[in-house]
């Protein structure tokens, strides 16, 4: 994919300031600090446009980028962050839930996960509610250059069965450090968006 262009548009509290043109969306879930900002902006080809956040937590919104006019990146809050209080939690869980359930636009979830770690629980929860939604899931396992590559099929499997993923699910292993899977996961994208 030749990105021509690439802008912010709005950090979106309530769905009224989602975008109007209907555009497909490419949305990020997962851990906090897990490495969605960074994929985007790799995807992108720019350094920071997305804002890799030095204060994890805080994002309460669904940031949008819209990539060559013809999709967006919407990045969610990472979850998990031990800081967050009870109700902003539950704040989170409502907007992405609702999110899921009813944006038509949504053609496509990632879910990123650390390829180190073993998924957490709400990681799993976060795939069982794609799952439950019927909304077409690629797992991303970001940050391979933090292992060697010997243990990359071992950590894949281990991420596959603690979610206990769909064998149909698209599994891309990616490094926003090195550019590892970026045409892989632009081929999904383009797939998936053109069915
Ligand atoms: P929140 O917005 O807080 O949820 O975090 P995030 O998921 O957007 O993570 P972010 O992109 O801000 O990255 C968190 C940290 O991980 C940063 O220090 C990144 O430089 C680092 N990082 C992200 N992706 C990779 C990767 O593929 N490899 C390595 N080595 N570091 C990465
Ligand atoms: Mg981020």
């Amino acid at each position: 994919m030749k990105i021509t262009q690439a802008d912010f548009i709005i950090s979106a509290v309530q769905p009224h300031q989602y975008p109007e043109d209907a555009l497909p969306e490419i949305a990020l879930a997962g851990r906090s600090n897990v490495g969605k900002s960074s994929l985007i902006n790799k995807m992108i080809m720019r350094k920071n446009l997305a804002r890799t956040s030095s204060q994890p937590g805080k994002t309460q919104q669904l940031n949008y980028y819209r990539v060559n006019d013809s999709i967006y990146f919407v990045d969610f809050p990472g979850y998990g962050y031990a800081k967050v209080s009870k109700t902003q939690r539950e704040a989170f869980g409502q907007m992405i839930e609702r999110y899921i359930r009813d944006r038509k636009e949504l053609k496509l979830q990632l879910l990123i996960i650390d390829i180190r770690h073993e998924p957490s629980k709400d990681d799993q929860l976060m795939y069982n509610w794609l799952k439950h939604y019927n909304i077409p899931t690629c797992i991303v396992a970001t940050k391979a250059d933090k292992i060697p590559k010997g243990k990359w099929d071992k950590h894949i499997k281990m991420i596959k069965t603690t979610l206990q993923a769909d064998p149909r699910d698209k599994v891309v292993l990616y490094s926003s450090e090195t550019g590892q899977g970026r045409d892989e996961l632009w081929s999904v994208i383009t797939e998936t968006i053109s069915t």
